[in-house]
């Protein structure tokens, strides 16, 4: 089962109240918004995923609680088509869920052999299959590099493209051992070396950073003064995309930085309110969750 990261810190950043108008934007298997949910009786909760499977079952999770919410299943990318009001608190749980990976015929994981799949939403058209049978050389590389930050993109990429002349790479196992027969030995102890890549190709494949990027933009205009977003990356690529728009947002611009008085709408719109990682005690427990960081943003005109 998913076991939900940074829960407490988040949940408490969000800033509850009895009435709070919420959207969680990444459902999954509703951990965070069960919480949230039993903590705004009068309030209400948008909750996007766009995975049927994870859907239905925080469906009757939150059921259980109360009716004061919408599931939507859609991209969260869009949330300002979807979503009428200003709201008080949004959240964002970024990246697939335990039992996504852990579901080998989702073909997210080099430890499961299946097809190559890696959608988050089933009924999208492009899988991973495609990117690694018909993307060309060079795009595989930029792929691998960028969003793997892979130091054997070259050598991977030239593997897969080889590979694949003379049969289709049909499954994750296969990907795995092409991968592995193209890094140096060394490598191959020091960590599992389909890891990066196989992150890589799941970015490309659910278009992960763009859809984050042009969200979280939009998330912005959706609070309310005094709401706030929270946001839970796991890796450095998302985080930086966060950390960006939260500071150009909260910056002062650097022309009116040094006058004297700066009239109020001059002002940023936004304030950041924390930046944290998981505790000791929760990396201990939930490995996966060593990699996570929660940023808080505050609109405060
Ligand atoms: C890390 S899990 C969220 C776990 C959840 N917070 C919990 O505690 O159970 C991320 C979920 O967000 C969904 N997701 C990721 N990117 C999405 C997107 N762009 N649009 C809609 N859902 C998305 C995934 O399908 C997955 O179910």
């Amino acid at each position: 089962m998913h076991e939900s990261v940074l829960l407490t810190e988040s949940i408490e950043y969000l800033n509850l109240n009895k009435s709070s108008i919420i959207v969680d934007c990444t459902l999954g298997y509703g951990g965070h918004s069960s919480h949230i949910l039993k903590q705004i009786p009068n309030g209400f909760l948008y909750a996007f995923d766009q995975d049927s499977k994870a859907i239905s079952y925080a469906n009757k999770k939150l059921k259980a609680i109360s009716n004061n919410y919408k599931i939507i299943n859609t991209n969260f990318v869009n949330i300002k088509k979807e979503i009428n009001e200003k709201v008080d608190g949004i959240l964002f749980d970024l990246g697939v869920s335990s039992p996504q990976l852990d579901e080998a015929n989702r073909g997210f994981s080099f430890h499961k052999n299946a097809k190559l799949d890696m959608r988050m939403n089933q009924n999208q058209k492009l899988t991973a299959y495609d990117v690694v049978n018909n993307y060309d050389l060079n795009s595989l590389i930029k792929i691998i590099k960028t969003y793997g930050e892979e130091k054997y993109a070259q050598s991977i990429a030239k593997g897969i493209v080889k590979a694949r002349q003379k049969a289709k790479i049909e499954t994750t196992s296969e990907l795995a051992e092409i991968i592995k027969q193209n890094v140096p030995e060394k490598y191959r102890r020091e960590t599992h070396p389909a890891r990066k890549t196989f992150q890589a190709i799941r970015i490309e494949v659910n278009d992960e950073l763009n859809v984050f990027e042009k969200a979280l933009k939009d998330a912005l205009d959706l609070i309310k003064v005094g709401g706030r977003i929270c946001v839970i990356t796991f890796h450095s690529l998302e985080d930086r995309i966060c950390k960006q728009i939260f500071k150009e947002v909260s910056t002062l611009p650097k022309e009116l930085k040094n006058l004297p008085i700066i009239p109020d709408e001059y002002k940023p719109k936004y304030k950041i309110i924390a930046n944290i990682k998981p505790n000791i005690q929760e990396i201990n427990h939930n490995k996966r969750s060593r990699s996570a960081r929660l940023r808080v943003i505050e609109r405060s005109r």
